[in-house]
Formats: structure tokens, C-alpha cells, sequence
């Protein structure tokens, strides 16, 4: 049902209903819970519609000319030699999208190992932004209620972490700090558009000159933030400042992957245990549902000691 049909059919009950209950009636549909589950799917129609907003904004693989450079060369320091990949923003595509860009032929799951030949092989495929999938799982799962509470986003790209903390969490303050100023342009495009300014701002800069944003935050996330972005030395020096300022007691650090694993191959001397605690996370709780398991159980969850 169209709009303008669906007011009209309200418009005709309302109308129908006996005057003495009419006043029971609007003060239900003011009150009621009953229409939770229309808003909270409203919350995920506002965050595809913004997807589709930016999809238009951007190149199929959701990168800028400005970044090519610096993750095609992280990913050869990572790699030395590495597997085909294929860029993909699971924010901008869902899974059933990349299929349909599959069937177009726009897209490839494989890559062919001997040229000519019908070997092939599962190309791997990156992300740069949460999806909307994960993006539930960390409001809804992951962190508890936000009212009141200040949340950072290092680099925020897109500013998927930051909408959906709009639509999903009671978080006073939603920050997000990226060094892409095109990435900053089209985060302040949609806060403009969806009217998201009082609650989320946009800082263009390096996260290495915001230790005051830092330590005042109450939760800080952390997507994959320098991995295929900064060169190794870089990525050290960045550590080190998010180590030093995120010292309050108390806070929640999200992070993707686990700090363990980000710090690995970094030659950096952390203690771990002097600084966080980690909060084991339920990743089973969409068990009934087609979810990538996978994808949540990167999603790590800290205490600050
Ligand atoms: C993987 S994306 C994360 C996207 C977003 N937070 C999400 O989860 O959907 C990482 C972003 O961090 C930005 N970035 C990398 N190093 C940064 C730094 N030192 N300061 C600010 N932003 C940085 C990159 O430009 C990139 O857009």
C-alpha cells in the first residue's frame, strides 16, 4: 500500500470507530507498545535508505582515488604476495546484493587460477565498513544502553557506526573522527539530509591529535581501523596513542579484529592485562537466523582496568 493510501485507510478506521471510544483508541495509538516493532524495522529502512544514498555517491568498490595507494601498500606489507581480493563495503552491499551483482556479471566470487582453465578459486573479500547486520549485533548485543554516554568511531568512513548509533542506541554524543576529508564530506552529507546533526559530528583529522576526544569518550570503536590504511610504523605510533588515551576506567573499547591480533605483528610493547579486560560476548543469540557467524565473532568487546 502506497502512502497517501495507507493514511487514508487510518483516516477511515478512526472514522469508524464509535465516538465514545474514539479518544481510547488515540490515546493507544500515542501510547502503545505495540507499534515497536514498525520503528525499530523503520530504524532499518532509514539505514538502507542512507546505504542506497551513498551506493550513489561511490565507485562499486566503495573506495576513493585518494586511498588506492595506501591499502594497496599495507596490504603487500601484510601479505608480501597477496590472494586476489575483491573490495567490497558490506554496509553499501549486503550478501543478497553482491549476488545479484554476480548474476549481472558486475561482480565475481572467483578468480581464475590457470588462465583459460575452469579452475578457480573464492576471491577474498574485504570490507571497510561494518554491515548493517553487525551494526544491530554491536548496539543491540554487544553494548549496553547508551543513555547519556559519549561513543568515538576511529575512522568512520561512512559514518555507519554513527547512524546507526542514531537509530539504535540512546548515546548523547556520537563522534567520528576520519583523515578522509571526501569521507568526512559524505558522513556530513547525510547528517545534513537525515537531520543527525544534533547528536553526531564528524571531526576531520588524524585520530593522533584527539587525546581529549579520547579520554572523555565512554566508548571508543575501532573497525579494522589502521590495518589496510597505515604502513606498520605508523600503525605502532597510532597504537601507542589510543593506548595512552584511552586510560578511562570503566570505558568500552569495541574492536575488530581482537587487540591481540591487531598488535601481533607489531613490534610494541602493551601489556594487555594492565590495560583492558576483555567481556566475553554471546555470538549465538541470532542462532535461528541466516547470520555470518564469523563476521560477529571478530567483533571484540573490552573494559578498560
Ligand atoms: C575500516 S574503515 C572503518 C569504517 C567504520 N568505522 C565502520 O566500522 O563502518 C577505517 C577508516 O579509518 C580511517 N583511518 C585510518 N587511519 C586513521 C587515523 N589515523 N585517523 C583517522 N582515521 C583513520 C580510514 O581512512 C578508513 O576510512
Amino acid at each position: 500500500m502506497e502512502l497517501a493510501e495507507a493514511q487514508g485507510a487510518v483516516l477511515a478506521v478512526l472514522r469508524a470507530t464509535r465516538a465514545a471510544d474514539l479518544p481510547r483508541l488515540l490515546h493507544w495509538m500515542r501510547t502503545s507498545n505495540d507499534f515497536d516493532d514498525f520503528m525499530l524495522s523503520n530504524n532499518d529502512v532509514m539505514l538502507r535508505s542512507i546505504a542506497e544514498d551513498l551506493r550513489k555517491c561511490l565507485p562499486i568498490e566503495g573506495m576513493l582515488n585518494s586511498e588506492h595507494l595506501a591499502i594497496q601498500r599495507s596490504l603487500f606489507q601484510m601479505h608480501q604476495h597477496p590472494e586476489p581480493m575483491i573490495h567490497v563495503d558490506a554496509f553499501l552491499y549486503d550478501d543478497d546484493f553482491v549476488d545479484s551483482l554476480c548474476e549481472e556479471g558486475k561482480m565475481s566470487r572467483n578468480y581464475c587460477v590457470a588462465c583459460g582453465s575452469h579452475k578457480t578459486a573464492p576471491l577474498e573479500f574485504i570490507s571497510h565498513s561494518f554491515s548493517l547486520m553487525e551494526l544491530k549485533f554491536l548496539y543491540q548485543h554487544v553494548l549496553p544502553d547508551l543513555t547519556g554516554k559519549a561513543l568515538v568511531d576511529v575512522g568512520s568512513r561512512l559514518g555507519a557506526v554513527l547512524f546507526a548509533g542514531c537509530l539504535y542506541s540512546s548515546a548523547f554524543q556520537l563522534y567520528g573522527v576520519e583523515m578522509n576529508a571526501d569521507f568526512c564530506h559524505l558522513q556530513e552529507m547525510m547528517i545534513t539530509k537525515y537531520q543527525f546533526s544534533d547528536r553526531v559530528k564528524v571531526i576531520h583529522a588524524d585520530i593522533c591529535t584527539q587525546a581529549l576526544l579520547l579520554q572523555n569518550a565512554d566508548v571508543v570503536v575501532m573497525n579494522n581501523v589502521f590495518e589496510y590504511f597505515l604502513g606498520s610504523l605508523e600503525q605502532a605510533r597510532a597504537w601507542e596513542f589510543i593506548s595512552q588515551n584511552v586510560r578511562k576506567k570503566g570505558l568500552l573499547l569495541v574492536t575488530v579484529p581482537s587487540l591481540e591480533e591487531s598488535l601481533s605483528t607489531l613490534q610494541m610493547d602493551i601489556q594487555l592485562s594492565q590495560w583492558v579486560e576483555e567481556v566475553q560476548l554471546d555470538y549465538d543469540v541470532y542462532m535461528d537466523k541466516d547470520i555470518d557467524r564469523e563476521a560477529l565473532q571478530q567483533i571484540h568487546l573490552y573494559k578498560i582496568v
